[in-house]
């Protein structure tokens, strides 16, 4: 995937109808933006309507992605929904490891390694989510979050596979705040990564038709993970227009 990337997360923030009828609405409006801006738009709606949205963009150029998936293969997990039936489906993303899945579901860096795995098995591209929280960033912890994040997730992960993965810094603090890193921070934050790692990296947190005009320029990443700027479909194709 050599084409900039934008991911939209929608979170639970879309009923199933209110998703369905965005899609229906402007599938012909974001398949001509993704074809004539020539990048990867990939819509991450809630688990309820996959199923749907992918009928909705069949043999589109638009990409489908979840929002989690099990760590465990298929068996007795009370819900849990198995990169399996993801891929059954025909999803080819999946974000693992946002910061509200930690916060809420008590998801961890290991379960997220394993989910990694489950992904690759599946042919399924992880979107990794990390990044440190205001009070470890207060504290000049920034680095040493990340690293130990990605030393974990990644320590059962062959490094032939590391072309498959997209990794997402997305500071906690950054998220659903308006607040942002600056463009520095953030060419920062992917350098060190980099010289980690050899995986594609894309930011998140608060990117909205403003500041994408300067966070356009970071030349180490390549693209965005959009949130609220995601849900209004003007908003969304005003930031793939401008990036
Ligand atoms: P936000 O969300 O754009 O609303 O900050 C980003 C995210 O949670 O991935």
């Amino acid at each position: 995937m050599n084409k900039k990337i934008i991911i939209a997360n929608w979170k639970m923030q879309k009923s199933y109808l209110e998703a369905i009828d965005w899609c229906n609405n402007y599938k012909l409006e974001i398949e001509k933006l993704a074809q004539e801006t020539k990048k990867n738009l990939i819509l991450c709606p809630s688990y309820e309507t996959l199923g749907k949205i992918k009928e909705i963009f069949e043999n589109s150029n638009i990409y489908i992605g979840a929002q989690n998936c099990s760590n465990f293969l298929l068996g007795a997990y009370t819900g849990q929904v198995s990169a399996q039936s993801l891929k059954e489906i025909g999803i080819n993303f999946c974000i693992i490891g946002h910061s509200e899945d930690r916060k809420y579901n008590c998801t961890n860096d290991n379960l997220i390694g394993q989910k990694v795995k489950m992904l690759l098995k599946h042919n399924i591209t992880p979107i990794i989510c990390i990044g440190e929280s205001l009070e470890e960033k207060n504290e000049n912890k920034t680095q040493d979050v990340i690293k130990k994040q990605l030393d974990t997730i990644l320590k059962e992960v062959d490094s032939q596979s590391y072309s498959k993965l997209i990794i997402a810094y997305e500071p906690i603090w950054a998220i659903g705040t308006g607040v942002t890193p600056t463009g520095k921070e953030i060419f920062n934050a992917a350098e060190f990564i980099k010289n980690l790692y050899d995986i594609k990296i894309i930011y998140g947190g608060s990117v909205n038709d403003q500041n994408v005009i300067e966070f356009k320029n970071i030349n180490n990443i390549d693209g965005f993970l959009l949130g609220t700027s995601s849900l209004d479909f003007q908003v969304f194709k005003k930031i793939v227009l401008l990036y």
